[in-house]
């Protein structure tokens, strides 16, 4: 592949209002440019004044940037500081009766906390994590629901200078237990039951049978927040603590442990190419940083704000755009539990109205299927608070942007479509929403400060209108610092030798217009991004092989409607191949397995069987082949070199 063709055309411009411009925090493309030029004339300069500004330091840094033993990269090193402290402490005075979070159930109750609640109670389990002996550096895995106390525990973590590893619920036991076991967990944090959509699932009985699995010796206490009066299966009294019991006679205040600003904050699993995903390790200073200038810039904070950000804290959006960017920069936000569709499609919709939410941030997936359950369902709503829109985790079809402009935003309210990964922690490439014109699908322009680029395969810059890799070519502050425990991975993955070491490969295609706009066209790598997450397709391959029916397994996406892409498996079974109603019941058990081994998300859509997989002479399997059967299109990969041709009749056949 020498440059990737690039086939999307769309020239609609959607500049933002004068009104909105006026008062932005970066207004118009003047402003924009002109923090552009700040950043390419003094790199440091740059990042150390917004370090100083957006970040309260205990100990002030002296130098920016270390880039003595690249790629592992130094911000701010010899500064000191508490990401928890950022996020509350420092808004006690002027905003602590202001409220932090409106927490939506499930069933939509409403609860309100202030920033000084949140202080002591983030404090009160602060000290309860110290009394089970949490010290600075020690992991601690969140395995909870999407709410106030997933929120509290992370801040509670970053507070004592703990590592905090957040598990997202939908997860499955074999999931949890090797982030537990990769990152010698000390303590489990988890909740009775989660709420979701009316349905409940048991975490602690899940985190049991993690921990049952083995190689979690690491871990000393699992804490259980009740969520719901369902009594838990088994209780150890010597491993468990209710998450109350533990708090009730904690001291309110809890001085917060300081830090080194390249102390890691938390670790994120992410998937890659190979079977096991990546800890994503973050630093604290330069990734809190990061959070903050996006808050400020993309989302154009204003202190009337009611801001909503729709992703679960188990991804890296929870993390960034809930746990910490809104809390640091004393923001209200609304934290919901429950899913958009539940009790029906106008869930969102009657919470914006409800809640006067001014600042929405989702996902491409999300309104796809809203707009399918009922496109017409926002009119009945008044949505008139809302000012700012945003979109994240794929690319964004043009007909979703426009629907979302027209009915969600009333035409009035810019989109800031986000590129960003768990890797580079916040936000990328997005418009400034009172300096660019926005182009429905394009994610517009790298923010000021990052230094995106699109190249060829020997590292060229390609000319705009051609396909190529996007990478980052200088160091950011709130990217990843390494892969928790494997630092050549992260060095081989990120920083490859094809281009000397100097590039950030991010594992996407993009292609720049003649405006200079960028479009990302999708991974290159064997992951896949499903309803906005990212699964490797290895690890669902070593899923399914672990089934003792299985022989072989070539796991491949093919675009569908509303996530994006769908999973499609092609299995080999020991046994020969099962067809009719004996292939429908294998492939409903290898679906299952697939859930109980990593978790629903991961469940293949489609599964088909065949004698064998598409090889060449040395044995590679054809993925190419594979998508293009999936699809149903013709086949446009060269076959020549092709070890078995007949296979690929029978696999075309081979839907069930
Ligand atoms: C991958 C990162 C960043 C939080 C959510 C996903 C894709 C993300 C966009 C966007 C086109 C996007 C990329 C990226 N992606 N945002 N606005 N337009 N593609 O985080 O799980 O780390 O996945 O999501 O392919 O590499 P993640």
């Amino acid at each position: 592949m020498g440059t990737i063709d690039s086939v999307l055309k769309e020239n609609r411009l959607f500049p933002p209002s004068d009104d909105f411009r006026v008062k932005a925090n970066v207004s118009g493309m003047d402003g924009y440019n002109a923090l552009c030029e700040k950043a390419n004339s003094d790199y440091a300069g740059f990042w150390g004044e917004l370090a100083r500004e957006l970040v309260s330091w205990k100990k002030p840094f002296t130098k920016v940037l270390n880039d003595s033993n690249a790629p592992f990269f130094k911000w701010f090193e010899d500064g000191e500081m508490n990401v928890s402290y950022n996020c509350l402490d420092r808004h006690l005075e002027a905003r602590g009766n202001k409220v932090a979070i409106i927490f939506e159930a499930d069933d939509g109750s409403v609860s309100r906390v202030t920033y000084r609640e949140l202080y002591h109670r983030v404090c009160q389990f602060a000290n309860g994590l110290k009394s089970l002996g949490v010290k600075k550096g020690d992991r601690v895995v969140i395995y909870m629901p999407h709410g106030v106390e997933a929120i509290i525990a992370m801040q509670a973590s970053a507070r004592i200078g703990a590592i905090h590893s957040v598990v997202f619920g939908g997860f499955s036991a074999g999931a949890l237990r090797d982030r537990i076991q990769d990152a010698a967990a000390k303590v489990v944090i988890t909740a009775n039951e989660t709420v979701r959509g009316g349905k409940t699932t048991p975490l602690k009985s899940i985190t049991d049978e993690a921990l049952g699995l083995g190689g979690c010796d690491s871990v000393e206490k699992v804490v259980v927040f009740q969520r719901t009066s369902a009594k838990p299966e088994h209780w150890s009294e010597e491993r468990n603590i209710w998450w109350h019991k533990l708090v009730k006679d904690q001291a309110d205040e809890c001085e917060p442990e300081w830090v080194n600003a390249e102390d890691p904050l938390f670790i994120l699993y992410t998937s890659g190419s190979t079977g096991k995903p990546k800890g994503v390790q973050h630093s604290s200073a330069g990734y809190f940083l990061g959070t903050q200038v996006t808050m400020k810039w993309v989302f154009d904070y204003k202190d009337s704000d009611v801001y909503w950000c729709t992703a679960d804290v188990g991804w890296i959006t929870g993390h960034s755009y809930i746990a910490y960017g809104p809390l640091g920069i004393g923001a209200t936000q609304v934290v919901f539990e429950g899913v958009p569709t539940y009790p029906d499609a106008s869930r969102f919709w009657q919470m914006i109205e409800k809640h006067e939410v001014t600042t929405f941030y989702t996902a491409p997936t999300a309104i796809r299927s809203l707009i399918k359950l009922g496109g017409d369902l926002p009119k009945q709503y008044d949505l008139s608070s809302l000012r700012l829109l945003g979109t994240v985790g794929e690319p964004i079809n043009p007909e979703a942007w426009m629907w979302y402009h027209e009915v969600v935003g009333g035409g009035r309210c810019p989109i800031v479509d986000t590129w960003w990964q768990t890797e580079t922690g916040a936000n990328m490439i997005a418009p400034l929403p009172g300096a660019a014109a926005t182009k429905p699908g394009s994610c517009t322009l790298p923010l000021p400060g990052i230094m995106a680029d699109i190249v060829d395969e020997s590292g060229a810059p390609v000319e705009a209108g051609k396909g190529g890799f996007l990478v980052i070519s200088k160091p950011w502050p709130s990217m990843v610092r390494t892969i928790w425990g494997d630092p050549d991975r992260f060095k081989k993955t990120y920083f490859p030798e094809d281009y000397n070491g100097k590039l950030y490969l991010a594992g996407d295609s993009a292609h720049r217009d003649e405006n200079g706009y960028i479009w990302i066209m999708g991974r290159i790598d064997d992951v896949l991004n499903v309803s906005g997450h990212r699964l490797g397709t290895m690890e669902i391959e070593s899923a399914l092989v672990a089934n003792p029916l299985v022989a072989e397994a070539a796991v491949v996406g093919k675009p569908h409607d509303i996530k994006g892409e769908s999973v499609v498996a092609y299995v080999v079974l020991k046994s020969s191949r099962p067809e009719g109603d004996d292939a429908k019941k294998i492939a409903k058990e290898l679906r299952e397995w697939v859930a109980h081994e990593i978790g629903k998300i991961a469940q293949p859509d489609e599964i088909r069987f065949g004698d064998n997989l598409p090889k060449t002479r040395s044995g590679k399997i054809m993925r190419r082949l594979l998508r293009d059967i999936a699809k149903g299109a013709e086949i446009t990969a060269d076959t020549s070199t092709l070890e078995n041709p007949a296979i690929l009749e029978q696999l075309r056949q081979s839907a069930i």
